[in-house]
């Protein structure tokens, strides 16, 4: 009796003890409890049943109550379930980066009436955003950017009277903009809102007059990329705060409000591509403004404005398309801060003249397409500014063609350079640091959306945003070493677009809660960037390599709880005889998979990307690449054969890359796959596909190419790409193929035969230069695509040596002979082997060396440009045909086909070894007078170029 009561008593102690040290409120706890039930990737020490007491990570306690959870960048995936509801002390909400997030926002969200910041920015939520969310209250943060929800802004939104940040940008919204009606609530009541960020959604309809008005304290108006109709509001004009504009990429229609001249406070006006009419805006009192944008309007005709050179802030000008017309005067140029002019496609005209006092930081003048006659070149004037006229009649004029007929935008190379240190070559995927330590980066990209200088250039910007972004890192005592930039791009709709690497300090990775602070101070906007920079968001990329974690360990709880939850005598006796042969097993498998990669012994990190310098073809991750091109979805492949098929993607560094990833049954064996990435890695030529490198992995093959923007040569014969070919550019193309080819035969070590050499292994980048694809490549063997022949023999039906085909004798002359088809193929646009008809055959039995143009007037592609005269064309037509002569001994070596071809560019007035000009005016016959390449319908910019179909075969 008395054991029992002593029992009784400790058991009663020992429940109060467990009451008194759980913290956490339980209604809390139980719903934190059941998020964890359906989230995976939550940090390891979410355990036991008192989040606060144990100090879960990203949870944040007042007294028992959870006030904040932060989680962004965690690599969780699962749903937002209503059980988060149960939280409702909850201030704090930030899950962003993970995007493996999905499903919608639960409309009980409404119940968390405490919330002042809700942030989900670069998750993967879905359906429409709840009404309810106009229940929160006390919403100070409204950030739901870069997700995938549908439907409409919820009117309710306008309730929130709190309200400081309104980001919905970069999601599939459609419908109106709602304003209030006196009945229901409006976005024009948010009068304590300082952000519409409202961007890159499907917004359609009016912009409707309400919803702006002098009660406002709006600074960013972001409407950009959206289908709205109908003029800009008037109201817009009476909102004095605001600062960045943005309302280009919509259907605007109308005149421009003459109230716009009031806003002396706007640094960034973007009003481009949208259907505006009537006179050229007056915006003669904006003088803080920095970055004008107003193509691709139709405004009325007009000669340059003379307020745009009082604007004394203006770094960048931009009025592409926007029928300006006569003289563009000097002081245009003298004002102090500009950067960038581009007045492309208009009917300026006249001489250009930038004048002796022109800024200092001027970088690029882009006048192209214009009616440019003369151009003044001041010896004194700064030789560091590209200027552009190509497409004006100056650079019609044939002979010497000038620097400013040839020149292309420069890009703005920057990375964060090593200080005062020699980069270390790191292992295991570490990178090394600006202070040259090796550590996993936490990274991810940080898209500006309207910077007031022009994104070239000057590498002062860069410095001063690493700089504040590492000092304020530091003033919240996070532990970070340094943070390094690169690779500025303007990305789509002119954002300017910066890689981010922020390192950790003392260890070589960060833990968990620092990247979720880390990932909190950019998503919450805590970081300012240097005004100039304006409004931002950041999109994280997951973190991998959380300090004290590694993926095995979390296999290994669970192990753990199977272990325990077994435990009890032979069962667990078992498991552990079980694991061990599994052990056993799997170490013989590594051992065994080890001898059969050849890539075993490779030291991969040596190769690794991070090092610039390095131009040998580089190991990618299975990982990596499946991450690029989403899971290899069906809307990154462009392209696809016998071979497998072809993915665009593209790297956290932002290059465009071509990925070949060979199909089941057409892999080489290991050894001839390593061979090859040997001998292609060694092969550069400007006329040929670069490989970056490869993956073999996981029963993979793929090879890794630069990725080359407007596609194959055939898709240019065939107008399927919009690129116009007249005879000059043809035969450039022809140079540099031949150039190509020969430099695999000649120069090579050892030597490559092409073997299919055709108009779909011919890749134009954006100079039209051409490049040689799908060398080197062994072809897969009995093929479907009845293209190929299916013997030993290989190549592509019309363009092979009938020789080789007879003789199974391959010698560079077949290359050759593919290439006098291709030749023949570039003058008549048409395939070698169309309707049964075979071209070579053709082309000689319609050909009467004494008539005009051979007598091929007919048969000619008409886009060569038929009506002028096409210098050289004899010769080419000789040189193919040279070229396809019956015996291989009979045809001429590539070398020689070079030089012939080089002939003909002299004797067409070009100098062969001049870069091809970029893309330069396409002109109709000189009867029609100047034609803008936009005015012919089937010239298609707008749509961007075609997707590079890289023919994987
Ligand atoms: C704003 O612009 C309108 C029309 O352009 C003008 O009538 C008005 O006086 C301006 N208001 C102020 C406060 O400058
Ligand atoms: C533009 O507006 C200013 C005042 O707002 C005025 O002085 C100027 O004449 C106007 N310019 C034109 C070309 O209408
Ligand atoms: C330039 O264009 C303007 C307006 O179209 C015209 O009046 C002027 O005569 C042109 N000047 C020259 C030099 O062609
Ligand atoms: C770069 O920008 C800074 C200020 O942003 C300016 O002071 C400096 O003159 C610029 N340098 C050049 C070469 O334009
Ligand atoms: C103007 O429109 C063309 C064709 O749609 C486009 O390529 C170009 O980028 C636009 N210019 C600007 C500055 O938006």
């Amino acid at each position: 009796m008395m054991g029992l009561r002593i029992q009784v008593f400790l058991l009663s102690v020992w429940f109060q003890f467990l009451i008194i040290s759980a913290v956490t409120n339980t209604d809390d706890a139980a719903a934190l409890k059941s998020l964890k039930d359906i989230w995976k990737g939550l940090p390891p020490n979410w355990r036991g049943s008192d989040p606060c007491g144990d100090q879960w990570v990203g949870i944040e306690c007042s007294g028992s109550r959870v006030t904040t959870i932060t989680l962004s960048s965690m690599g969780l995936s699962g749903s937002l379930s209503g059980d988060i509801t149960g939280l409702s002390d909850l201030m704090t909400l930030d899950l962003s980066y993970n995007k493996d997030l999905r499903g919608p926002l639960p409309s009980s969200i409404g119940n968390l009436n405490k919330l002042t910041n809700l942030i989900l920015v670069g998750c993967s939520l879905s359906g429409s955003i709840p009404d309810s969310i106009g229940s929160l209250q006390k919403l100070v943060f409204l950030s739901l950017n870069s997700n995938g929800f549908s439907g409409k802004i919820p009117a309710s939104i306008g309730r929130l009277t709190e309200l400081y940040w309104l980001d919905l940008a970069d999601n599939q919204l459609e419908g109106t903009i709602p304003v209030s009606d006196g009945v229901s609530p409006g976005l024009d009541l948010l009068v304590r809102t300082k952000h519409f960020h409202l961007g890159k959604n499907k917004l359609s309809g009016g912009i409707p007059e309400k919803l702006f008005s002098s009660d406002m304290v709006l600074i960013h108006v972001l409407f950009d990329s959206n289908q709205l109709t109908g003029p800009l509001p008037f109201s817009l004009g009476l909102v004095k705060t605001l600062e960045v504009v943005r309302f280009d990429g919509n259907s605007l229609s109308g005149t421009v409000p003459s109230n716009l001249n009031n806003l002396t406070n706007v640094q960034e006006l973007f009003l481009s591509n949208n259907r505006l009419t009537g006179p050229m805006p007056n915006l003669t009192n904006l003088n803080t403004l920095s970055y004008l944008d107003m193509s691709n309007n139709t405004f009325d005709a007009s000669t340059i404005p003379s307020w745009f050179s009082t604007l004394q802030s203006l770094t960048t000008l931009t009025m592409e398309r926007t029928e300006l017309q006569g003289e563009v005067p000097d002081t245009v140029f003298s004002l102090s801060h500009l950067q960038t002019v581009n007045l492309k496609q208009n009917r300026l005209n006249g001489t250009l003249d930038i004048g002796t006092s022109h800024s200092s930081q001027l970088q690029s003048i882009n006048l192209q397409k214009n009616l440019i006659t003369a151009f003044t070149d001041r010896p004194g004037a700064n030789k560091d500014i590209t200027i552009l006229l190509a497409g004006n009649p100056i650079c019609l004029e044939s002979g010497d063609p000038k620097d400013y007929c040839t020149a292309s935008e420069k890009g703005s190379p920057y990375t964060t350079p090593s200080k005062n240190c020699v980069p270390t070559s790191c292992s295991s995927g570490r990178i090394s640091s600006p202070n040259c330590i090796c550590a996993y980066p936490y990274t991810g990209i940080i898209h500006f959306r309207a910077p007031s200088f022009s994104g070239v250039g000057n590498e002062t910007y860069y410095q001063n945003l690493e700089q504040t972004i590492l000092v304020k890192y530091q003033s919240v005592s996070l532990p970070v070493e340094s943070v390094s930039l690169s690779n500025p791009r303007k990305g789509q709709s002119q954002y300017l677009e910066i890689s981010l690497a922020v390192f950790p300090s003392g260890q070589d990775s960060f833990n968990r809660t620092g990247i979720s602070r880390i990932g909190f101070v950019l998503s919450n906007q805590t970081y300012k960037p240097p005004k100039e920079f304006g409004p931002f968001f950041f999109i994280g990329n997951g973190y991998l390599h959380f300090n004290g974690e590694t993926r095995k360990s979390e296999n290994s709880t669970s192990i753990g709880v199977i272990i325990g939850a077994a435990a009890g005598g032979c069962v667990l006796l078992l498991l552990l005889v079980l694991a061990g042969v599994y052990a056993y097993r799997q170490k013989r498998r590594a051992e065994k998979a080890n001898d059969q990669n050849p890539f075993a012994h490779w030291d991969l990190n040596k190769s690794s990307g991070s090092i610039p310098q390095l131009k040998g073809a580089r190991c990618f991750s299975f990982e990596e690449l499946n991450k690029c091109t989403n899971h290899f979805s069906d809307t990154n492949n462009v392209g696809s054969g016998g071979y497998g098929k072809v993915y665009r993607a593209t790297l956290p560094s932002g290059q465009l890359i071509a990925i070949k990833r060979a199909k089941q049954g057409s892999m080489q064996g290991a050894v001839e796959f390593k061979n090859e990435i040997e001998l292609l890695s060694r092969v550069h030529h400007k006329n040929l596909v670069s490989l970056l490198g490869f993956c073999f992995e996981r029963g993979e093959q793929m090879l890794i190419y630069e990725y080359i923007p407007n596609g194959c040569l055939r898709d240019s014969l065939s107008g399927k790409s919009g690129i116009r070919l007249e005879w000059l550019r043809r035969l450039k193309i022809a140079h540099g193929t031949a150039r190509g080819l020969s430099y695999l035969h000649e120069l090579a070590d050892p030597p490559i035969i092409h073997r299919d050499v055709k108009s779909t292994n011919i890749l134009l980048d954006e100079q039209l230069t051409a490049k040689v694809a799908d060398f080197g490549v062994s072809k897969p063997m009995g093929d479907s695509d009845n293209e190929h022949i299916t013997s030993q023999v290989k190549g592509t039906m019309g363009y092979m040596d009938p020789e080789y085909f007879m003789t199974n004798q391959l010698t560079e002359k077949s290359d050759v002979y593919s290439f006098g088809v291709l030749m023949l193929e570039i003058l008549t646009g048409r395939r070698p082997i169309e309707r049964g008809k075979y071209i070579v055959r053709e082309i000689k039995m319609a050909m009467d060396k004494k008539k005009d143009l051979y007598n091929l007037y007919e048969i000619l592609d008409p886009t060569i440009g038929l009506g002028t005269t096409l210098e050289g064309f004899e010769k080419f037509v000789d040189l193919a045909f040279r070229c396809v002569e019956e015996s291989g001994a009979d045809r001429p070596s590539m070398r020689e086909v070079v030089k012939e071809i080089e002939n003909i560019l002299q004797l067409a007035g070009l100098n062969p070894n001049e870069e091809s000009a970029p893309f330069s005016a396409s002109y109709d016959d000189a009867s029609k007078g100047y034609q803008h390449p936009y005015d012919n319908e089937s010239f298609d910019y707008s749509g961007g170029f075609p997707a590079s179909k890289i023919e994987a075969q």
